[in-house]
């Protein structure tokens, strides 16, 4: 989600906030609203994008020249109109947008009912006005009651408040959910980051976790949460407002890239939910996956996965062909479906059709889309909105997904714990970069590439190919090492690039002896493997090391980064524009 407020001198705070939640979309997408506070608090939100809510309602047109805006990814209830934000008190007098995570709001919700708050909504958000409201009534200023309902809230969160009760005056919380303060010409900002302010000011003061500030016509003050007052100071940014929406990087797909390691964290925190599904699941004797594109590649690894872990014989079928092979499902049948949007129609009929006989799972990144509304069971991934269209962090997400529940559904304790390195083995993939981008400028004319690996390397060979096709233009073939020899041979002549991915373990030996038979056909070799592979390197023409122990179950998560970023970086040496590759979308909606 995305937050901003502003304080505002001579003009109408509404168009001002409406263009600044734009430059948050990147954040969510699933609904926006403002709040205006003039003689009383004015609300326009709904449910859709930006785009959408403004033709419906004209969020411009609200009085009063400071106010709160929100853009929203659902996290707790649905996308709806009610769940949007801004939210307030029973008496609207105060209004409240937030970004993060409370975990405690359930018992503190239940204590709010029962003292007679009112709520409107199924979101988490709504117990912060109530319980300033609460404080208020009780007689402490907006300052103090605000202080005092974060003492009550357990969670992450920003968020900017507002209130009748004292106009002209706006507070900001910081804890665990990123808010910066920005100063202009007699016109105060917070803001979820600064791309959203930067038409209006590039002086900012970045607020640190537990800290507060106020907001009034005369200025801004900083505080701790004992109320004690803060120097801080305020730099001068020299972004773009263009670079500032990509958060500095040059296109959302490189943003998403190094967003991995974390959206990995987050999913690994849904373990709880994963555990609860599983509780209520019968036998099953058979699990099918589906899904088309990156998802597919996914439910490749799903198969090794459970086939490995919980001794369930799997099939990995794409969306597209499940109608010709729906024949054998019965309700000991799980369907697994894999898929970002959770609104492919490929993905959705093969679900409709699933539900008649099987039990179905949906594996999902978008809160409330379809997929999650016709499964019989949902589970989340938590990869954040994802715009380049070539998924790249909703991937490694899904198979964090699907190595949890494999290991759930396994009562594997022992990879529950290994999980928790991969973020860091991701995050050391990442400082490849530089070399990647040097490999990208030597190969970006090459006509034809081949991608190879064996067992849980097939896939990441797979997905490699990919996204070289859908943002290079270039043709690139996935194929499982050991079919090299039946086949693609034929076409591997001098200086054709063969990226092969040889982690350590069970076919690393098989693998490296299909690079040196390519090797001895002229191929340009481009290795993925462990830094301690001195045969793998003598062989490459270049190599891609990993430094950590990274056995071969898990290196589909920190090997496909590297492989993601050689895309993009050959795609901008190609002069294209890999956030929107011709011909696709991210979102496809026809059959
Ligand atoms: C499109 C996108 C791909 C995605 C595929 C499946 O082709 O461009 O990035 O992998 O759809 O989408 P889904 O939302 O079902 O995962």
């Amino acid at each position: 989600c995305g937050i901003v407020a502003c304080i505002l001198n001579d003009k109408e705070a509404a168009p001002v906030l409406l263009g600044c939640v734009r430059r948050l979309e990147y954040r969510g997408y699933d609904s926006v609203g403002i709040a205006t506070s003039s003689s009383e608090i004015k609300i326009k939100k709904d449910k859709g994008k930006i785009g959408e809510v403004q033709k419906m309602l004209d969020l411009t047109d609200l009085p009063g020249k400071m106010g709160i805006a929100h853009v929203r990814w659902a996290t707790h209830g649905l996308p709806t109109k009610e769940n949007a934000h801004p939210h307030t008190d029973c008496k609207k007098r105060i209004a409240v947008v937030h970004n993060g995570i409370i975990e405690n709001y359930r018992e503190l919700k239940d204590e709010l009912q029962e003292e007679g708050h009112d709520f409107k909504s199924e979101t988490d958000t709504e117990v912060i006005p109530h319980l300033i409201e609460r404080y208020m009534d009780n007689g402490a200023d907006l300052e103090e009651a605000t202080r005092l309902a974060t003492e009550d809230i357990k969670g992450s969160y920003a968020i900017a408040v507002m209130s009748m009760d004292e106009p002209d005056k706006i507070i900001g919380v910081r804890k665990e959910s990123p808010l910066i303060v920005g100063t202009g010409d007699g016109e105060y900002f917070i803001a979820s980051d600064a791309p959203a302010i930067l038409q209006h000011t590039n002086r900012v003061i970045y607020l640190n976790d537990n800290e507060m500030v106020i907001l009034n016509r005369n200025g801004i003050t900083v505080k701790d949460m004992d109320g004690v007052v803060i120097e801080k100071e305020i730099d001068t940014i020299d972004w773009t407002p263009d670079m500032a929406e990509k958060g500095g990087y040059d296109h959302f797909m490189l943003k998403e890239i190094h967003e991995e390691p974390d959206a990995v964290k987050k999913t690994i925190m849904e373990v709880s939910d994963i555990k609860k599904v599983v509780e209520k699941f019968p036998k099953f004797n058979r699990i099918c996956f589906v899904a088309c594109g990156t998802s597919y590649h996914a439910s490749m690894i799903g198969k090794y996965l459970f086939e490995g872990i919980v001794g369930i014989p799997t099939d990995v079928i794409l969306a597209s062909e499940f109608e010709f092979s729906a024949g054998a499902l019965d309700e000991k049948t799980l369907v697994i479906f894999i898929s970002q949007s959770g609104e492919t129609a490929d993905t959705l009929k093969a679900l409709r059709t699933a539900n008649e006989k099987a039990e179905t799972l949906a594996i999902v990144n978008v809160l409330g889309s379809t997929a999650t509304r016709e499964a019989d069971h949902v589970l989340y991934t938590r990869a954040g909105p994802e715009i380049g269209v070539a998924a790249t962090k909703t991937y490694v997400s899904q198979l964090t997904c699907i190595y949890l529940l494999a290991i759930c559904m396994g009562q594997n304790e022992k990879l529950l714990e290994e999980i928790h390195k991969i973020p860091e083995y991701m995050k050391n993939a990442l400082e490849k970069e530089d070399q990647i981008k040097d490999i990208a400028k030597k190969y970006k004319d090459a006509k034809d590439f081949f991608f190879i690996g064996r067992g849980f390397s097939y896939p990441t060979a797979m997905e490699g190919a990919l996204k070289l096709k859908e943002i290079t233009y270039i043709h690139g073939e996935g194929y499982a090492a050991g079919e090299l020899k039946h086949g693609p041979l034929a076409l591997i002549e001098d200086n054709v690039p063969v990226v092969a991915v040889v982690p350590p373990g069970e076919s690393h030996d098989r693998t490296l002896g299909n690079v040196q038979e390519v090797k001895a056909r002229g191929a340009s070799v481009i290795a993925l493997g462990s830094c301690n592979d001195a045969v793998l390197r003598s062989e490459s023409n270049d190599i891609i090391e990993f430094e950590d122990e990274i056995r071969d179950l898990w290196s589909p998560l920190p090997y496909v980064v590297p492989l993601q970023l050689l895309s993009y970086y050959m795609s901008v040496e190609r002069g294209i524009d890999p956030d929107k590759p011709k011909n696709l979308a991210k979102c496809v909606t026809v059959e």
